[in-house]
Formats: C-alpha cells, structure tokens, sequence
C-alpha cells in the first residue's frame, strides 16, 4: 500500500499486484500489473480517477485514508471494465455524496455490470470541462482503447493526461515513474500485441486526438507513469502504421516430429533469404510472445499436423487467437502433414483467419515424412516469401 506523488495535489493511489499472472483468464502476466487510481485534490472538489480491481480495494480505501480523504466529489470512470471500475460501488458505500462522471456508453454498462443506480451518474460529453476549482478536467472520447466507451481526461494545469488502458502495460513496479525506456516499451507492445492490436484504426484516430495538447505525464491505468510522453505515443505510432518487418513467424505443434521437420527446414531456407524468423513452439509458448512477435511481422505461417482428418486443436487454438487480435500481417500460409485425410486442415486454416488481411501463399501439405519433393515445395514457399517481402511497399 502505497500513495506516491505526481505533482502537487494529484496522487497515484491505486494497487499493485505483484502475485498476478494471467488476465482475462488468457492473457500471461510474467511482470504482474497494477490497477492505477488517481486522486486529484481541486481547491474547491475533489476527483477520484478510476478504481482498482475489487481484489485489492483494500489497498485503495487504505490509501485514501492514508492522505485523509474525507470527501469526494467525484469518481471519474474513464472504462468500464472491471480491473478498473469494479471498486466502483464500495467506494460509492464509502463515500456517498460522491458522482460518477462518465459517458453515456459506459454508464450504460456500468449499471448493468456494476449494479450501479442511474441516479448516482452524471454523464459527460466529449470535450466537456469539470472544474475543482483551481484544476479542470477535460474529457477526450478515446473510444476503442480497449472497449467502445474508453474515454481519457487532461487535467489542464499540470499538463497530465489520465488515458487508463491506452498506453498502458502490465507491470508491477515500485517506481511511479518509468525507470526503464526499453523495458516499458516492450511491456507496454505487449500489452498493446494482446489488447489493443485489433483496434488499429480507431487508436490512429484517437493518437490524432492528442497530438496537439501539452503533455508533461501520461498516466495510465495499469503500469508506470511516462514523464517523457513522447517515448510511448512514438511507439503506439509506429505499431499503428501499416510499416511491417522483413520477418515470419512460425507457430507451430508437431506430434511425432514430421511438421516439426518441414518447420525446421523452412526456418533455415527463410534465414538462407536473409529474412527474421520465429518459430514457437505452441506447447511451451507464452502467446504473449506470439502476440508480440506479429505486431510488425510481414508474415505468418502455421504449421499443424493433421488430427482426426483436421487441425491440431492446439493449433486451431492460436489460428482463432491470431485472428482475434487481428496482426497487420501482409501475407499468410499453412503447411502440415497428414497420413491419409489433410485438406480439411487448410480449409479450416482459411476459415479461421477470416479477419486477416493477408494474401494466402499456396499451402504445403506433406503426407507422412517430408521427402524431396516436399522440401522442394518448401523452397517455392520461402522463395515466393522472400519475393513478396521484396515487393511489399510497407516493409521497413
Ligand atoms: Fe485494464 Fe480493459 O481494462
């Protein structure tokens, strides 16, 4: 338990879960995460910006009452979901003159997830102001940073903006502040990889929306604070554009080692062209990792050995992961072997990728072992690679 200074009368008071490691009940968590809430004391009210997971509401009220919050005026909900809102109601208990300021969306949801009474909201517009006295929050509408109702708030005269899920990365840290750039980036793309990807063209918009306030603080909901803002809205930049790396990925199961063969071999025929490759193996992968593999991946390739005349439901398992998040691949494809029946395989592959944007590179099935043939048909797949990485107008 801890409250931790940000700039005079603006307060980090929110939890840290150091023992956390899944979210979402899908999600790996190697660093943990905490749920940030933030006090901001006005000369004439006081603001409460978002909650912390129920699980740690203790740790929120004990804050609250470690710097003497006798009143609050109002909750700020910048999201609904309940990592953030869920504490929502036992703070109303506690306090309960205070308002819930949010957006029609998320009230919307908030009654129905949280149980909350309608009388207990009051409901803000884009670009509307609340004052408290000698700060005043602004609310930007950040739909889709996460769900359709995220929204962020600028508290003007410090220059902070509060954007819960956006910008945020999964990390439990004793420092408030980021300590580590390159650390923070790469916690903050996997976050990104895992929650934000398939929401590309709504955070392009929504990094528009910024582009043009002061920012000293970027303050999210999970993760450290940035005091150089810039850090993270260059990378969100980046990971947003259509610019994609002279890279395939390769995840992949393989039971008695015939796709595990064809994997190896296209692997090495790949490096041979000069092009990054990374193979996953699905039974020790973290798909955290293969989320981050394929935020500027050019490429993806599945490899799947044939189950009851089908996909390796490992296999279909991350084919429906990848096609969730929604990776800004260019180009797709499948190879696998079977014994007697493999074609429904790759129909099932191009059915589960509806949501890629990717051209389809002809599949290779290989019955049983891989023979001359099969590795010659592997050397037409990474040559026709390496000739669409060359053509592809987005690689960097
Ligand atoms: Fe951190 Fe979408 O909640």
């Amino acid at each position: 338990m801890a409250t931790r200074k940000i700039k005079n009368d603006v307060y980090a008071i929110g939890a840290i879960d150091w023992d956390r490691t899944l979210f979402d009940e899908i999600i790996p968590l190697p660093d943990g995460t905490s749920y940030n809430s933030y006090l901001v004391k006005g000369s004439e009210k006081t603001a409460l910006l978002d909650t912390v997971d129920p699980d740690k509401v203790d740790e929120l009220i004990g804050n609250l009452k470690e710097i003497g919050v006798k009143h609050i005026d109002y909750i700020v909900s910048h999201h609904a979901e309940q990592d953030h809102s869920g504490s929502i109601p036992k703070i109303l208990e506690l306090y309960p003159e205070a308002k819930v300021v949010t957006n029609k969306k998320c009230k919307d949801l908030e009654k129905n997830l949280l149980l909350i009474d309608d009388e207990k909201f009051i409901t803000i517009n884009n670009g509307e102001t609340l004052s408290l006295g000698n700060k005043t929050l602004e609310f930007i509408f950040t739909p889709w940073v996460h769900w359709p109702e995220t929204m962020s708030t600028y508290l003007r005269e410090d220059k902070i903006l509060f954007t819960c899920d956006f910008f945020g990365s999964h990390i439990a840290s004793s420092d408030l502040f980021v300590s580590n750039n390159a650390k923070i980036v790469e916690d903050a793309k996997r976050y990104y990889a895992e929650i934000m990807m398939p929401f590309r063209p709504s955070i392009r918009s929504n990094l528009k929306k910024i582009e043009n306030l002061d920012i000293d603080f970027i303050a999210p909901s999970h993760g450290q604070v940035y005091d150089h803002p810039d850090l993270i809205i260059n990378a969100y930049k980046e990971w947003v554009s259509e610019n994609v790396k002279n890279k395939v990925v390769i995840p992949y199961v393989s039971m008695h080692g015939s796709t595990e063969k064809i994997v190896n071999y296209l692997v090495d025929e790949l490096m041979k062209r000069d092009i990054s490759v990374r193979p996953f193996n699905l039974i020790t992968a973290d798909i955290g990792e293969i989320a981050m593999a394929l935020v500027d991946a050019a490429t993806i390739v599945v490899a799947s050995p044939t189950v009851l005349t089908g996909l390796h439901p490992v296999a279909a398992y991350i084919i429906s992961f990848v096609n969730a998040i929604r990776p800004k691949v260019k180009f797709a494809s499948f190879i696998g072997s079977f014994g007697w029946a493999g074609k429904r395989s790759v129909e099932q592959f191009e059915s589960l990728t509806s949501n890629l944007k990717a051209k389809l590179l002809e599949p290779i099935l290989v019955k049983g072992y891989p023979k001359v043939d099969d590795f010659k048909s592997l050397d037409r797949l990474a040559d026709e690679i390496f000739k669409e990485h060359q053509e592809c107008k987005f690689i960097k």
